[in-house]
């Protein structure tokens, strides 16, 4: 059995809004902004979108993403549906998954939510994988959705800047293929580092120590990038693409500059985006497939980090 990515999509917000067009009490400016994280602009949920609207929109471009490289599945077909969020629709119950799956009319797919914040779609990569392994299911669904701006302090010019809403979406499938498309993953968790980056339980506002998340980002990119090459036995001449999550294109440079690896392999994509959490790899994944740059054959990694503190990372073959 071999579990394979066979469509990517990715949905955002109508509205799009400018550093220059944020909020004139926060003080700030696009050029504050864009030398100290790379963003110049983020999606923002308005009326009638959610993180759940938004996710069944990316499930619905990956399967016809699916269907564009020959693969056609019915909503029927989906066994599974992992969708991983910090900010679902219900806090609790139901869990977005279930929106998901109801709006989609697939009527046979078991389905739960992923809380691992910003590392969550990693997470649901592997478990969305071992589980179309171990339940002999054919097809999941695994997607990252948020709707950060629902929990974004607006007064804290530090932390509001640097987020977006979007959601982005593989559909995975399970096949009798010999090739093993996934190499390792490594996954990661550290509760010590829990008050670094929460969400207030009365405010039900992020809090964030900027400094001690880039720290830690940085170290845990360098560690995760080394550790898959280790595992996978690979060379950075072996790798094609290495796609980070996209937190701050500071600690994406800082990454490769520690790990004295050419920067043209680690796409960066926050301009547009700003931080969409859990969705910001298979955004970038769908971006890249998108414009030619992510290929078929192509060796990659992903990796990511997120409040927790988690992380993780996997290799592949696109
Ligand atoms: C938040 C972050 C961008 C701050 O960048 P920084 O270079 O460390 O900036 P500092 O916090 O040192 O602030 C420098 C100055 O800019 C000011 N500042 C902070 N945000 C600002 C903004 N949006 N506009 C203008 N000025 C701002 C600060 O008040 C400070 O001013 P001071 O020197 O007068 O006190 C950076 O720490 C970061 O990206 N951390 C990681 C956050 C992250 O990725 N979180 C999500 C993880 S999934």
């Amino acid at each position: 059995m071999s579990v394979k990515i066979i469509g990517v999509g990715k949905a955002l917000p109508r509205k799009k809004i400018l550093n220059s067009e944020l909020p004139e009490e926060l003080n700030t400016s696009d050029e504050w902004i864009r030398s100290h994280t790379g963003i110049g602009s983020r999606y923002i949920c308005s009326e009638n979108e959610n993180s759940a609207v938004l996710g069944v929109k990316a499930a619905e471009a990956a399967l016809a993403n699916a269907k564009s490289n020959g693969f056609f599945v019915n909503s029927e077909q989906i066994d599974l549906i992992v969708c991983s969020t910090a900010v679902p629709v219900h806090w609790g119950f139901p869990s977005n998954a279930c929106l998901i799956q109801q709006s989609l009319c697939a009527d046979n797919a078991a389905g739960f939510d992923v809380s691992a914040a910003c590392s969550g779609f990693i997470y649901g990569l592997q478990t969305g994988r071992a589980l179309l392994n171990q339940m002999n299911w054919k097809y999941a669904l695994v997607i990252g959705t948020e709707e950060l701006s629902r929990i974004v302090n607006w007064k804290d010019r530090s932390s509001c800047i640097l987020f977006g809403d979007g959601a982005g979406a593989v559909l995975l499938e399970n096949s009798e293929e010999n090739t093993e498309h996934f190499g390792s993953f490594v996954l990661g968790t550290d509760g010590k580092g829990a008050e670094v980056l929460y969400l207030g339980t009365d405010d039900i506002l992020i809090h964030m120590d900027g400094h001690a998340v880039y720290n830690f980002a940085v170290k845990k990119m360098v560690e995760i990038i080394q550790t898959l090459m280790e595992k996978d036995n690979l060379s950075i001449d072996d790798i094609d693409l290495i796609i980070c999550h996209q937190a701050n294109e500071r600690i994406i440079q800082a990454a490769a500059k520690r790990l004295n690896y050419p920067l043209e392999k680690f796409p960066i994509l926050i301009e547009e985006y700003a931080n969409t959490s859990s969705a910001s790899i298979p955004i970038s994944l769908t971006d890249l497939s998108e414009n030619g740059i992510l290929k078929h054959g192509m060796k990659i990694l992903l990796a990511g980090f997120g409040a927790g503190l988690t992380w993780g990372g996997c290799s592949l073959t696109w």
